[in-house]
């Protein structure tokens, strides 16, 4: 067999970056971006979404900086959402590359490096969870709908599932039924899934608390003449994403727990965004010290190719049917190294980002502005909701605010119910002289 000369990606791809980050030369977008932008509104559909956030086309990007086309440098806190724990690292890089030059599609058909990551996402449980399955995915979306559809196989009935305001747990054939925003399930035929919309507390807008989801829930299986389905499953993001940056009060899960567990409700935590670190623990349902019975996994798990996984309990396994759940690219090989490498790196920085995620926060908070209606989060997933007259800032204002964030070299996106929360998402390695940089231009931007 002729060797594979393995690349030296470290030598050729790194690039020296300049003293002063952000640098910010030209107008944004400069000449060459604009150029490049015109070229994609020409060839690809009118539907993308990112470009019109970020108008510029981008080189490359080393660690927590992107450089577009013109020679501008930005700070990223945005990590391709949430992909990108570790940042564009030469980790990730390198163990892709090892791997390219072995084999990057095998199918099911094991490989040493299948078996390291299955190995390792073990590892990275709490101990009572360290015999649970591994089934392989390729998006968010797919681990979600992939779940819902092995709760109701496990349960034998097909039944519902309860899902929250304000969720999102992608949008793919099915389970686009399970998320909540109008826009994304319009254009979407959906049969087959059967989902409980349940009241999440998010205080900012709602009166509510655990107790009024758990007074729902209840109604739900004990009143027969309510109108719905009795459950048999649930499915539950530890910190609400999308929906915007919203944490549940201490305690939620460990209530929704112990719903699940007295109703035979089989409980699906979604960690596609809070999961690998994010939140300053490894998973995020772990800051509630619960048991989940499947988990949802992806985004960092394969450190920037696509990847997902749904992580069940042991006992499940015989009641499934093979075939289960199909796809051509689940378990990318290229994936799969990356994804050890993001399993092995990210417990060297859980301490970190619960500290200076506490402190970031403050920092948001000194600003001061009028503007500022609630920071909050956990570790490195925060959310700062704006609101002018006591009604959400407008989208269009949001936009303005966040290109001016760009034009000043700051990469900071916006989610929420009403696109109203900026959301701080940076690697888990980002230099402290980036984040005291971005709160320095995000503060200044604020209004404009
Ligand atoms: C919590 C959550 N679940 C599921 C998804 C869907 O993931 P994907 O976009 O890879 O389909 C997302 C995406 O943002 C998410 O945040």
């Amino acid at each position: 067999m002729p060797s594979a000369k393995v690349m030296s990606v470290e030598q050729e791809d790194s690039f020296e970056l300049p003293s002063k980050i952000p640098l910010i030369k030209t107008t944004i977008p400069g000449e060459k971006s604009k150029k490049i932008l015109a070229e994609q509104k020409e060839l690809e559909t009118s539907t993308v979404i990112y470009p019109k956030s970020f108008p510029i086309a981008i080189k490359r990007a080393q660690d927590s900086v992107i450089e577009d086309e013109d020679g501008n440098y930005f700070i990223d806190w945005v990590t391709g959402i949430s992909v990108l724990n570790l940042g564009h690292s030469n980790l990730i890089r390198n163990a892709i590359s090892t791997q390219l030059s072995k084999v990057w599609h095998t199918l099911e058909v094991p490989s040493e490096t299948r078996v390291e990551f299955m190995k390792e996402l073990r590892k990275s449980f709490p101990a009572n969870m360290k015999n649970y399955k591994t089934m392989f995915g390729i998006t968010g979306a797919d681990a979600c709908e992939t779940a819902i559809n092995l709760a109701h196989t496990v349960s034998g009935i097909r039944a519902s599932t309860v899902a929250f305001e304000g969720a999102y747990h992608g949008v793919h054939g099915g389970v686009i039924t399970a998320t909540a925003g109008r826009a994304y399930k319009a254009p979407v035929f959906s049969g087959g899934m059967s989902i409980i919309r349940a009241p999440y507390p998010y205080e900012m807008w709602y009166d509510y608390d655990t107790s009024d989801t758990l007074g729902f829930l209840e109604k739900v299986v004990n009143d027969s003449e309510a109108g719905y389905e009795k459950p048999d499953s649930l499915i539950v993001e530890p910190i609400q994403g999308e929906g915007g940056y919203i944490v549940p009060p201490d305690g939620f899960l460990k209530a929704l727990r112990e719903f699940c567990d007295k109703n035979d409700v089989i409980m699906i935590i979604d960690e596609v965004q809070t999961g690998l670190g994010r939140t300053g623990k490894m998973w995020g349902f772990e800051w509630d010290s619960i048991k989940p019975d499947i988990v949802c996994i992806s985004k960092s798990i394969g450190g920037g190719i696509p990847l997902s996984v749904v992580y069940y309990r042991e006992d499940y396994d015989s009641k499934l049917p093979t075939p289960f759940h199909l796809g051509t690219y689940r378990g990318n090989a290229l994936a799969l190294a990356a994804g050890t490498a993001v399993l092995k790196e990210i417990p060297k920085y859980l301490d970190r980002v619960r500290s200076e995620g506490s402190d970031l926060q403050k920092r948001f908070e000194r600003i001061g502005s009028p503007l500022i209606a609630d920071v909050r989060g956990r570790g490195f997933m925060i959310g700062i909701e704006l609101a002018e007259n006591q009604k959400p800032v407008s989208k269009t204002k949001m936009l303005s605010m966040k290109h001016t964030m760009l034009s000043k070299g700051l990469m900071m996106h916006t989610c929420g119910h009403f696109g109203n929360v900026f959301r701080f998402m940076g690697a888990l390695n980002i230099p402290s002289e980036y984040l005291r940089t971005g709160v320095g231009i995000f503060g200044e931007s604020l209004g404009s």
